[in-house]
Order: C-alpha cells, then structure tokens, then sequence
C-alpha cells in the first residue's frame, strides 16, 4: 500500500492510504483463502483484508481465530466414488433443505467435492485415514451414510484453516494479507465495482479494484451464544446490500443442536460435533430419557433443525437449560474427539466418565447474499462465497458438513471467475463513508435471544423488531465496532422482518403459532437496500400482504 494522503471523493476529507489489487478478498476462512490461492495462481494481484481479533472487549479469539473455519469440527462432507454418489449426496442434501434448496446449484456444488478435496490437499490439508489407507467417514445428522471426512479427529476447520493460511502465506504465493483491516464500504460505478474502503492500522484507505469477494462468514453474533467467533457479524451481508445486492433465506439461521452448555457464558460456544452421535452419542435428559425417541425415524441422527427443536422441546417441557449427550459407550473418545474432551475438561466434565451438558446455540446462517454457484452477485465484480452467501445449496436448513464443502468449492471458482474483469482497472472515485442504521449490540442480541431463536412466534418478532428499532440511530460507518454494529441492526431487521412474513414452519424457521408448513411458502424471501439504508423484502403487492406466486430470485443482471 502506498501513503496517498489525499482525499478521494467529496465525503472523505483524508483518506489515508491507496492500493491497488485485481481481487480484494474480504475474509479469511475456507471461501476466502481458496478463492484468494485460485486467483493467485492465475496471475492476479490478490489482497486478502481480514478483521482479526477484536482488540478489546469482544472475545478471546487469537489472532488465527477469527474465522467460523478455524472452529468447524465434523467435518468435509465428500461422497467418494465406490462408497457413495453425488446424487445421494444431493438427495440428502435436498431433504435436509425442507424444499428451498435449488437442486442444479445442489448438484453443482456437490459434484464438484472430490476434486476440491483432491485441491485442498494437495494444498497440504491432512486428513483422517482409516487402517486401510482410505479417508475416514463419519456420519452426521441428515447423512445416510458415512461420508463425513475429517482432520484430527474434531479438528477439521483448524487444519483446513492451517493448510490455507500456509498455502496463502509465502510472499511467492501472490497474496497479500492484511489482519486487523474492516471493510467499511464495497465502492461501485454504472459499470460495478471499484473497489474497498478499509480501516487499518495505517487509517482509512482505499483499495482499487475490478472484483470484492464477500467471504465474511456469518451472523451468529447477532445472539447472546453462539458457536461463532467475534467476526461473525453480519458484515458481508450490510456490504452486499449497500452495493445493489441482493439477499434470501435469511430467516432460516440454523441452531447447532449441540453446543456446550457452561452456565451464564456469552459469547462463543464450544462445539460438540454432531460427529459424536455419528459414533453413537445419544441424547438424554436428566431423567436419561431419550430426546429424539419417536420424533424422526433417523433418531438422533435427524437433520439438525429436528434435533434442535425436540431438545428446545424437552427443555421447556423440564425447565432445564441443557440436556445431555451421553457418549460415555463411545470408545476411545479423547482420542477421536481431542477439541471436545479439553473444552469439557474445562468444566470439569470427562466425556468417557460424564454425561456432557449440551443446549441448541446459533450456529449457521442458510441464507445471505444471493450469488450463483461461482459466488456471482447481480453487481458486476462483486461475489460472495461461503457462509455469507446464498447459492441455494443449503435452502431452509443445511445439511451438516456441506459448509466447508461449499466454502472450498464456491470460494474457488469466484477466485477462478474474478479472473474475468482483472484487465479493468477502475478507481474509486466516491468513497464516502456509508450512513446505516445501528443499535447498541447487546440490545440487539437480547431481543434476537429471546425472540428469534429456536422457536419464533409473531408477537415475540414483533417485540423484538420494535425493540430493535427504537434503539437504532443512524451512524456514520468508519471504524470496525461502528460497522458491525451496523451489520447487525441490519441484519437482525432482515431476519425479523422474513421470520415474520414466513407464516409457517419450514427447515430451520420454527414459528409457534404457525407449526406447519404451508405450500405457498415453498420460495424465498428476497431482500434488497430500501430506505434509510434498511433492508427491504421485495415482495409483490399484495391486499392481504402474502407471498404471491411468482415470486423469484432475481438474478438476471448478474455478471455472468
Ligand atoms: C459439527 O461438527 O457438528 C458441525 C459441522 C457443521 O456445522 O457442519
């Protein structure tokens, strides 16, 4: 980067600092890196911009820790040429999606997982083998059969993570990598994009650039628990909105079944991998009966929006705060799941001896930017891959271990398809701070908590979206804590808002007084920037305010 000190644009009296790059990538878990060593390899000029660690008072993350990556345990969900086929992965991954996956994206992207695996290792990811020499499968819920790769037993995020950020390191590699940079606007002309404003140690600065990959990861933060890292706050969607994108199935925010429960914790969550009841965990209650006995004939093994709600069920029914997973006939446990047994040590809890106390926590968004398989947003130059994005893959629920798969396979082909406009070279000729509405945090984390969690009803929404409202102003976005609290205002509004339309029970959207799922709602809800900086559906016209039929994605301006 070079020291301007100048201005660019009538809004910004000292812009700082000026780079050029031909592929920003916002984001630096599975999406973000894969897409960054794609482009790389082609010959661009990437700068990979990544938040970091928040400085203080916002978690204990390290350094290398503020990716969802680092944190996924189960695994890559891969299905291996004579163990199993990509059209019983789609299945599994359509029944999973509760009729709002989008089958072609579906076949896509699974299709495409051996030869990304294949990728990534020869990247130099490691992963489990069996005495045969073959890769060790688990299950997980909503797989029929084994097809769950994973890396040091529950350590797969981490040693992808590992094997990306090696791959992406060397100066050689072509990458440049800043941590401790937040994206404060995504700058556009007529013609796309130009490129980033950032905040870095250095000031703020802009980035000029043909192509701005979203890999921003989620929106768990926007709960009071969540197994997401600090990071996930919802930036990537605000961004993608304020630049003409357009977002769906934000409603359908998947709640692990699983998390540790520590009493009082904020903030992140340990993990107990659904890989656990893969290997013969069963869930329990204090009583030691059965959670999922007569819910789902796939038992505990359900899809994860069924085992959820049952122990959201049974922990109303008893008034407890957990429930158990009783995985104490697991052989060899410590040795197969390292991660878990030291975050239960942590409590006091020996998974071999112990029951280990679990709740539902936030864990996944479904929905987000809406982009096509190779991460192509309606913007020219603009893409989204990974957990930010909504290619379909997932619909009203995901299939667990298809996030990884989806990072690795989507984040590459963006890095492959932003290959494309690297000969433009565009400036950023406005780069004026953004104006978006925000609300203290915590507000909005104890009204989503209590609200919008595993279970929804329209008073408890409407409650929470006025709770949110009042206490939002609108602010000017230059620093990182001002963005995100931003990105989770509009976040929070845009899940509220589509939680409230959907009158129905579908995938991981669970409304109390509308417990069953209504044909008519079998499609998406669509948002886009409307006024005030405030996500908008765009829903037809209606007298009754329903969903009309021919209600689409619309991604017809996308840059294909
Ligand atoms: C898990 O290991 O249970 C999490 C995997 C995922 O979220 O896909």
């Amino acid at each position: 980067m070079t020291g301007a000190g100048r201005g660019v644009g009538p809004a910004v009296p000292a812009v700082e600092w000026e780079a050029h790059a031909d592929l920003v990538v916002v984001g630096g878990g599975v999406a973000g890196l894969s897409a960054a060593r794609a482009a790389a390899r082609r010959g661009l000029a990437v700068l990979v911009l990544q938040k970091g660690p928040m400085q203080q008072g916002g978690g204990s993350e390290a350094a290398s820790e503020d990716t969802s990556t680092a944190f996924a345990q189960g695994g890559v969900a891969v299905a291996r040429a004579g163990h199993d086929t990509s059209a019983a992965h789609a299945d599994d991954t359509c029944d999973a999606g509760a009729g709002l996956c989008d089958r072609s994206a579906v076949e896509s992207i699974v299709a495409d997982g051996p030869r990304a695996l294949t990728w990534l290792v020869e990247s130099g990811a490691e992963f489990d083998r069996g005495p045969d020499g073959d890769y060790a499968a688990t299950r997980e819920g909503g797989h029929r059969v084994r097809r769950i790769l994973h890396a040091h037993g529950d350590a797969t995020g981490a040693e992808v993570q590992r094997a990306l950020d090696a791959a992406c390191g060397p100066v050689e590699s072509g990458i440049a990598r800043v941590i401790g940079a937040s994206v404060l606007r995504v700058c556009t002309d007529h013609r796309g994009v130009t490129g980033v404003l950032a905040e870095t140690a250095d000031g703020h600065g802009v980035v000029h650039a043909p192509s701005v990959l979203l890999a921003t990861g989620g929106l768990g933060r926007l709960y009071s628990v969540s197994t997401n890292p600090a990071a996930a706050t919802g930036d990537g969607l605000a961004l993608a909105l304020d630049a003409g994108a357009q977002a769906a199935d934000l409603e359908f925010v998947q709640f692990h079944p699983t998390a540790l429960y520590v009493p009082g914790a904020q903030g992140r969550s340990p993990l107990v991998s659904e890989a656990v009841r893969g290997e013969g965990g069963v869930l329990v209650d204090a009583r030691g009966r059965s959670v999922t006995d007569g819910v789902h004939p796939m038992g505990d093994l359900a899809p994860r929006d069924v085992v959820a709600r049952a122990i959201a069920s049974r922990m109303r029914e008893t008034g407890a705060a957990h429930v158990f997973l009783d995985a104490r006939a697991v052989e060899g446990f410590a040795a197969r799941f390292p991660t878990i047994t030291a975050s239960c040590r942590r409590i006091g809890i020996v998974p071999a001896a112990d029951r280990i106390p679990v709740a539902p926590a936030a864990h996944f968004s479904c929905g987000g930017v809406v982009t096509d398989v190779h991460g192509r947003t309606r913007v020219p130059g603009l893409f989204a891959a990974g957990e930010v994005a909504r290619t379909g893959l997932h619909g009203g629920n995901r299939l667990a271990s298809n996030s990884l798969l989806e990072g690795l396979v989507v984040g590459e082909r963006a890095g492959l398809a932003a290959v494309g406009r690297a000969a433009m070279s565009p400036e950023v000729l406005d780069a004026a701070f953004r104006l978006a509405p925000a609300a203290p945090r915590e507000r909005v984390q104890e009204m989503m908590t209590a609200h919008c969690s595993v279970t929804r009803s329209a008073d408890g929404l409407a409650a929470a979206a006025a709770g949110i409202t009042t206490a939002a102003r609108p602010a000017i976005v230059r620093t990182r804590p001002g963005a995100e609290d931003a990105a989770l205002t509009i976040a929070a509004t845009a899940v509220l808002t589509a939680a409230e339309l959907r009158t129905e029970t579908r995938g991981c959207h669970t409304r109390d007084d509308h417990p069953e799922a209504r044909p008519e709602w079998a499609r998406s809800i669509v948002f886009e920037q409307g006024g005030g900086a405030m996500p908008r559906p765009v829903l037809p016209d209606s007298p009754t305010g329903g969903p009309a039929m021919d209600f689409r994605l619309d991604t017809a301006g996308a840059d294909r």
